[in-house]
């Protein structure tokens, strides 16, 4: 338990502070260009565990091992020819790769989950990359919210719902991307889709000149493929309502194009600008004690990874 948490500029000083709180086995909440990670050692399974702590989170859930650049990311994980394609198109990026765990890596296996996989990201965001420098090892990060909750787009957001478990937040403003990277894996030597996110799914089979798969239906449902797919998963505290064109009764309503809300996650209907808005108003709607309403959201590029995130949203509980 770290009763106080400090809030810091993205500085080399404050960053020499994060590392050194990193290599004591704390947790740092830090930037990427997806959402805010709650940062631990991968390598010290006791501050990994006080990710789990921190979040509340479920213990089969593994987490995103975040690796400066792709020859570290090589020292934990196994890259076939079409992991290295991907890497190369993708990282620094909001690209996360399911790969076989190298043996030897050192990776702690509540990182996995005790999975023979591991899932690995390299992070495009300035102030992640002169984090893991600084730090000189790799971090195991899930998003930096409590277990079920919305992610954090912001410090303020961490503040928030972890404030009080965690040594520090490095505040480098609002996550350009707004939503989770994209999570590939591969079955029986398919590219399987394991979560939409930050790079769109098109791009991914564009890249690999094949099309993805879905991941296996007859998956154990307590042991799922990617547990963040669970289907609460990103549950505001009030009921949502998707594919609204105006609000009833109290409902807040989320605008997006030519649906205008009391908040709109992109007046001119951009995907891009549409998902990085998301999380923040969420979490503003959310802030009301209201029922939430949505309005419809494209179902192609980016706005599939939104529309996942609203059925999870929406999912009851
Ligand atoms: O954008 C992101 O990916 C953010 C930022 C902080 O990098 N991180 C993030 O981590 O979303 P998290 O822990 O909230 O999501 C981890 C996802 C879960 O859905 C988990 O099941 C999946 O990655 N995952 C991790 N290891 C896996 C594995 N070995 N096999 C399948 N899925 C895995
Ligand atoms: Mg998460």
């Amino acid at each position: 338990m770290q009763a106080e948490t400090r809030l810091l500029t993205p500085d080399s000083e404050h960053l020499a502070f994060a590392a050194m709180m990193l290599a004591q086995g704390r947790l740092v909440a830090m930037p990427t260009e997806t959402v805010y990670g709650l940062a631990a050692d991968a390598r010290n399974a006791h501050a990994v565990a006080a990710i789990y702590e921190a979040k509340g989170r479920p213990s089969f859930n593994p987490l995103i091992v975040h690796a400066p650049d792709l020859p570290t990311a090589m020292t934990i994980g196994e890259f076939g020819i079409q992991a290295r394609q991907l890497a190369d198109a993708f990282w620094p990026g909001a690209l996360t790769l399911v790969v076989p765990l190298r043996a030897g890596s050192g990776i702690a296996s509540l990182v996995t989950a005790g999975l023979e996989t591991v899932a690995i990201r390299v992070p495009a965001h300035p102030v992640a990359q002169d984090l893991l420098h600084s730090f000189g090892g790799v971090v195991a990060a899930p998003s930096a919210n409590p277990s079920g909750r919305i992610s954090p787009t912001t410090a303020q957001h961490v503040m928030a719902g972890l404030g009080g478990k965690l040594a520090a937040v490095i505040d480098a403003g609002p996550c350009e991307v707004g939503v989770e990277s994209t999570i590939i894996g591969w079955q029986g030597g398919l590219p399987v889709l394991l979560r939409p996110g930050g790079i769109p799914a098109e791009a991914i089979s564009d890249a690999l000149g094949q099309r993805l798969t879905m991941p296996a239906a007859n998956a154990d449902p307590n042991r799922p493929a990617a547990p963040g797919m669970l289907s609460s998963h990103y549950a505001p505290g009030a009921p949502v309502r998707m594919n609204a064109t105006t609000a009833q009764g109290d409902e807040y309503l989320i605008g997006f194009g030519p649906v205008s809300g009391e908040i709109t996650l992109s007046p001119s209907g951009d995907l891009v600008e549409a998902a990085a808005h998301l999380f923040d108003a969420l979490h503003r709607a959310d802030e009301t004690g209201r029922p939430i309403a949505i309005a419809p959201i494209p179902d192609h590029g980016m706005g599939r990874a939104i529309n996942d995130r609203l059925r999870r949203a929406a999912a009851p509980r």
